[in-house]
């Protein structure tokens, strides 16, 4: 099978290693790729929002299955062009999309479907979350607890000048369930913890994602078949019923509140960078997997999780969030690796022959251990070997704390 990966983040260099383990993938294309994913198939000049560019390519290849990594181009339809040309894809149309694409949209679905979630209210009085309606990357919402932090918040959304979503403040661990959907069928991979905020302690502002664990020792498998059955089934039925049948991963974000799980968002895709986290530990054939749901087949597939833990650690540029960085040059990947750690490309590119940053998330180093300690431990010491200007990191993704805490 010749698959086309859209995408050029750390997601996607997960999904392409893992990908590449299967003994059905004969070519690995990627659109437009990065310097890790070029390792392990050929990348290919076309922007990821580019819907008649790719479609040439599938075309061209052609493309047994096209896989969609990033939610920009799903909200914008590229889905729909590449499934009404006929080619098999992993990844929801754009009306479907919508319960990532609208705040607004998806707490509707929820109300519908009666899927637990945070109350929405008609005035922002701290505490609450703002939330603004479209897309953001993970920076379109503020928690606000004072005054003072409502009224920047407020600023700063109105800086982006879309519609709000305004929520009550929910309270305990967060939690990432995804599953693979065919439209109506699921198969959930394992649960991850993903870490939000940029700072130590959960300091500073929300981030794409700073670090990620899996499992979570919480969640075993009646709590998951209860999230299935309580978010995820209720969700995919009541997008079919309103003619979006979703067809690709379906992303819960949970917050495990003392009422019990709550619905904080939903993702149209897998999440980044839990995928770094999740995807080493699965025993599977992922192309088999995700040819299934495109296929409306997913009944007759599963994926196992192995008991190793697994633990993701961002490197980051100096100003991320708030800016990206690029044509600072990277030591220490090969010596990282040589661990045994993975290390896999975000925002990264090659000049001149040699690796420099391209983005605000830059690597991500991922190792597997016996116990979440010692994963963390391998990554940690992973991370260590790496070294960019500028170059910053959380230092407790997965630590003991936090593990207690929940
Ligand atoms: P979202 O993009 O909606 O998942 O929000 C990003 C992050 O903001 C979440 O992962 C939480 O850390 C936080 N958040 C969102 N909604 C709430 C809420 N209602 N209560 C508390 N924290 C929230
Ligand atoms: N890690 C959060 C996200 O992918 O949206």
């Amino acid at each position: 099978m010749r698959v086309l990966l859209i995408g050029s983040g750390g997601r996607e260099h997960a999904l392409a290693w893992k990908l590449s383990q299967s003994p059905r993938l004969t070519e690995l294309h990627a659109a437009p790729g990065n310097p890790g994913i070029a390792q392990l198939g050929e990348c290919h000049p076309v922007r990821a929002e580019d819907g008649e560019g790719l479609l040439d390519l599938a075309h061209t290849l052609p493309a047994d299955l096209v896989v969609v990594g990033p939610e920009a181009p799903l909200v914008g339809g590229v889905a729909d062009e590449l499934r009404h040309a006929g080619v098999a894809v992993f990844g929801p149309s754009k009306d479907a999309a919508r319960i990532e694409g609208s705040k607004s949209f998806a707490k509707d679905v929820m109300r519908t479907a009666g899927i637990p979630t945070a109350e929405t209210m008609s005035v922002a009085r701290p505490p609450c979350v703002l939330k603004v309606d479209g897309l953001a990357a993970g920076k379109g919402v503020f928690v606000c607890l004072d005054e003072p932090s409502l009224d920047s918040a407020l600023k700063a959304t109105a800086a982006l000048g879309q519609p709000l979503v305004i929520e009550e403040l929910l309270h305990g661990e967060e939690l990432s369930l995804f599953a693979l959907a065919d439209g109506q069928n699921v198969v959930p991979l394992a649960p991850a913890r993903d870490f939000k905020r940029v700072g130590d302690f959960d300091s500073g502002p929300n981030t794409g994602g700073m670090g990620a664990y899996s499992p979570v020792s919480e969640v075993g498998a009646a709590e998951i078949e209860e999230l299935l059955e309580t978010v995820h089934r209720p969700a995919l039925a009541e997008l079919a019923r309103r003619g979006s049948t979703f067809v690709g991963l379906l992303y819960a974000g949970l917050m495990l509140t003392g009422d019990g799980p709550k619905v904080l968002e939903f993702n149209c895709r897998f999440g980044d960078p839990e995928t770094q986290s999740i995807l080493p530990r699965v025993r599977g054939d992922l192309v088999e997997a995700l040819l299934a749901a495109a296929t409306g087949d997913l009944l007759s597939s599963s994926l196992t999780a192995d008991d190793a833990a697994c633990v993701t650690v961002v490197l980051a540029g100096r100003e991320y969030p708030a800016r990206s960085d690029s044509g600072t040059p990277i030591a220490g990947v090969e010596e990282a690796e040589a661990t045994g750690a993975l290390v896999f490309h975000a925002g990264t590119a090659i000049q001149g022959g040699k690796l420099v940053t391209n983005g605000g998330r830059v690597l991500n180093v991922t190792a597997l251990g016996p116990s979440l300690d010692e994963a963390r431990q391998r990554a940690y010491a992973a991370c260590d070997l790496i070294s960019f200007e500028g170059m910053r990191f959380r230092r407790d993704i997965a630590s003991p704390p936090v593990d207690v805490a929940t």
